[in-house]
């Protein structure tokens, strides 16, 4: 292509931007980082958020090999891994608490005896990809097992030995020093290990990683730890919220590992847990016990329309546009001039929401079909707004697309 040409094509494509841009309020076009393109670390990694199961929410430090083969068997027995759910995490207190004579990480003898490149292969065997955790400090935050600074180059080798595809790196006992030194470290010695594998930054939002992580890492913690309790859940939505704009293909920001399934709420409240995490395009990571889940957090959890939402090419984070007291609206673009819409009761008593068009980037006279995505139904056409009677701690999730 000639440089006229490509100039003429560039020019167009402003433009392209620039109308998409005005066409819709400030609050949905979070999405002005997504248009800048993929995030700079660009391994071609997380280009959607990524989805799996990480066993710290429900087991903490009671893992070992043959519930994390359990686990591996009912993802996929399930169906869970077939709808994108392919990561398989170990979190802290999966190693001896000594390097070994070399310096290297040592796989915990009492519970994971057949080390950890036996379990990788096990999860790999099974069409999954295989994830473990580290720390930027001198010690995991359990504190049974050593840290990876000063260690970088060597543990990026080892994870890349044990063909590990994922990499967790929490920043718990570090001396102080700036967390952009410490997760550079690692990303680099990663970026050498000769295997890719996805960088998630664990350094819970102290330091505003969505200003400098997209170079660093896929993810980054933008809070502390979620609770499995609705006034964890709500506050960490919200305090996530705050940096949509930074979301793009390839660097998300992480509201914390999904709780749906673990029994300190109601499967409204969980229902209204996926909706957000699946529009704010969080991470999706399970952290129950899917051996055992009960058939509402299976329905949950394999709601493919909304998965989809997360997964959806324009890689847009969906945000806060609207409250009054505890009735919010959610929304976000979708691919395809489609928009996305939460409809979120946090009161105590149910209540009428309605999203104006006005609200969500929409012309007034714009007539579109409207997709509720937990009915599995549709509404042939809707122009102006949509409102809609939603219960306590619910919520309804639409698709709305162009007719
Ligand atoms: C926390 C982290 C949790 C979990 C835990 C393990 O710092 O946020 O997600 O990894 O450490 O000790």
């Amino acid at each position: 292509m000639g440089g006229s040409t490509r100039a003429g094509t560039m020019m167009m494509l402003s433009y392209m931007v620039l109308f998409v841009l005005s066409a819709a309020p400030a609050a949905v076009v979070g999405g002005r980082a997504a248009l800048r393109g993929r995030g700079m670390l660009d391994n071609g990694l997380a280009l959607a958020p990524q989805m799996g199961w990480n066993s710290w929410n429900h087991f903490h430090c009671n893992i070992d090999e043959k519930m994390i083969k359990e686990t591996a068997d009912a993802m996929v027995s399930t169906g869970l891994s077939s709808l994108g759910y392919h990561y398989i995490n170990l979190d802290d207190c999966w190693g001896e608490q000594n390097r070994d004579s070399q310096g290297n990480l040592v796989a915990k003898a009492s519970t994971f005896p057949s080390g950890i490149k036996a379990l990788a292969d096990y999860v790999h065997n099974k069409g999954l990809k295989f994830g473990i955790y580290s720390d930027a400090g001198t010690q995991t935050c359990s504190k049974t097992m050593p840290g990876s600074l000063g260690y970088e180059d060597q543990d990026a080798k080892t994870f890349a030995a044990w063909e590990v595809d994922y990499l967790k790196y929490d920043n718990c006992n570090n001396p102080d020093t700036s967390p952009q030194e410490r997760y550079s470290k690692m990303s680099k010695a990663l970026q050498n290990s000769g295997r890719n594998i996805l960088f998630s930054m664990c350094e819970w939002g102290q330091n505003d990683p969505a200003t400098w992580a997209a170079s660093v890492g896929n993810s980054w913690r933008t809070t502390g730890d979620i609770d499995d309790n609705w006034g964890s859940m709500t506050s960490i939505a919200d305090q996530n919220n705050q940096w949509a704009s930074y979301a793009k293909p390839g660097g998300w920001n992480d509201p914390d590992m999904l709780e749906v399934g673990n029994g300190g709420m109601t499967t409204e409240e969980y229902r209204s847990h996926f909706s957000i995490w699946a529009l704010a395009k969080a991470p999706l990571l399970i952290g129950c016990d899917v051996r055992s889940m009960n058939y509402q957090t299976l329905e949950i959890l394999s709601n493919s329309e909304v998965i989809a939402v997360n997964q959806d090419k324009l890689g847009v984070q969906g945000q806060k546009v609207k409250s009054d007291g505890d009735l919010e609206v959610w929304a976000g673009p979708l691919s395809g001039g489609r928009v996305v819409v939460v409809l979120w009761n946090r009161g105590s008593g149910k209540a009428s929401i309605t999203a104006n068009w006005s609200d969500i980037g929409l012309k007034s006279s714009d007539v579109v079909k409207a997709r509720d995505l937990w009915a599995h139904k549709t509404i042939s056409s809707v122009q102006g707004k949509l409102t809609a009677t939603i219960g306590s701690h619910s919520c309804k999730m639409y698709v709305l697309s162009p007719k």
